[in-house]
């Protein structure tokens, strides 16, 4: 993994660890076209899909750290939204300019010198931790079930549970090299299970806590969003299951639970009437 001579330390989670490699590659690809000399409107887009594979990443890794237990996640996610920013004005300046071939170059090597810079100095603020959090140990659960995340609703603690299971149904099938179609039936069978656990917990909230249901449901639109994309990307062949389930998915569920399910209905039960 380098660019310009620099190595981007490995995290140890698997799924951030490829995500890096990707934009590095990327990265790479678009200073190569710049360097062969490709025209401002072959790379205005190009610039915009490097921009856009950057946004996601950031938002995975957000998810990552903060289920990680990461206590600077919001620093760290205000340097990503910085680096957005500054991405998004650069290409913004390349797409409504007349700007030669040099600058071209010069915009790219700027791309790959605040990525870099980045992922090198601030992502090794979370490496130890991530690390430890993403081991996967030989014969044991990926998920270990804790009474710490129950939220105190039965039958939303039960759909919890059974997600849980089933990322850990995931995790070991894919270790002991199923076949792809049922990884991805299997993957597919836990997509329908979080769209009917955050339909049911939605129903929930609207009756024990209605001025917290609108910000919820918006908050499970983006989970949605999240999940769909990771399905979309084990399904193109692009993401392997095991690395989905082990580097992201635990991940994504222990952060809906933890992040956002027991702060809400804890908040909720505060505020009912005694
Ligand atoms: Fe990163
Ligand atoms: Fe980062
Ligand atoms: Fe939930
Ligand atoms: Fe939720």
């Amino acid at each position: 993994m380098t660019t310009d001579g620099h190595t981007v330390p490995r995290t140890g989670n698997g799924f951030i660890d490829a995500a890096h490699s990707s934009l590095m590659d990327h990265v790479d690809a678009i200073r190569r076209a710049c360097a062969d000399g490709a025209s401002r409107d072959s790379m205005v887009p190009r610039f915009s899909r490097f921009a856009d594979e950057m946004r996601t990443h950031f938002d995975h890794e957000e998810v990552i750290i903060r289920a990680a237990g990461f206590t600077r996640w919001e620093e760290h996610a205000s340097h990503h939204a910085m680096l957005d920013q500054q991405f998004g004005r650069l290409i913004d300046y390349v797409r409504d300019c007349d700007v030669t071939s040099d600058f071209l170059c010069t915009v790219a090597g700027t791309l790959d010198a605040a990525l870099c810079g980045h992922e090198i100095r601030h992502d090794g603020d979370y490496t130890a931790l991530v690390r430890a959090a993403s081991l996967a140990p030989e014969g044991q659960s990926l998920i270990a079930w804790d009474s710490a995340f129950e939220v105190g609703v039965g039958p939303l603690d039960a759909q919890h549970r059974q997600l849980a299971e089933l990322m850990n149904e995931l995790d070991m099938m894919s270790r002991q090299g199923a076949p792809t179609g049922e990884l991805l039936d299997l993957l597919g069978l836990l997509h329908d299970h979080v769209h009917a656990h955050f339909a049911m917990e939605e129903g929930v909230l609207r009756r024990v806590a209605p001025s917290r249901f609108v910000a919820h449901r918006n908050h499970h639109r983006l989970l949605e969003g999240q999940f769909a994309r990771i399905r979309q990307q084990v399904e193109s062949g692009r993401l392997d299951p095991g690395v989905a389930v082990r580097g992201f998915l635990r991940f994504w569920l222990m952060d809906h639970v933890l992040g956002s399910d027991r702060p809400t209905f804890a908040e909720a039960a505060d505020a009912a009437p005694r």
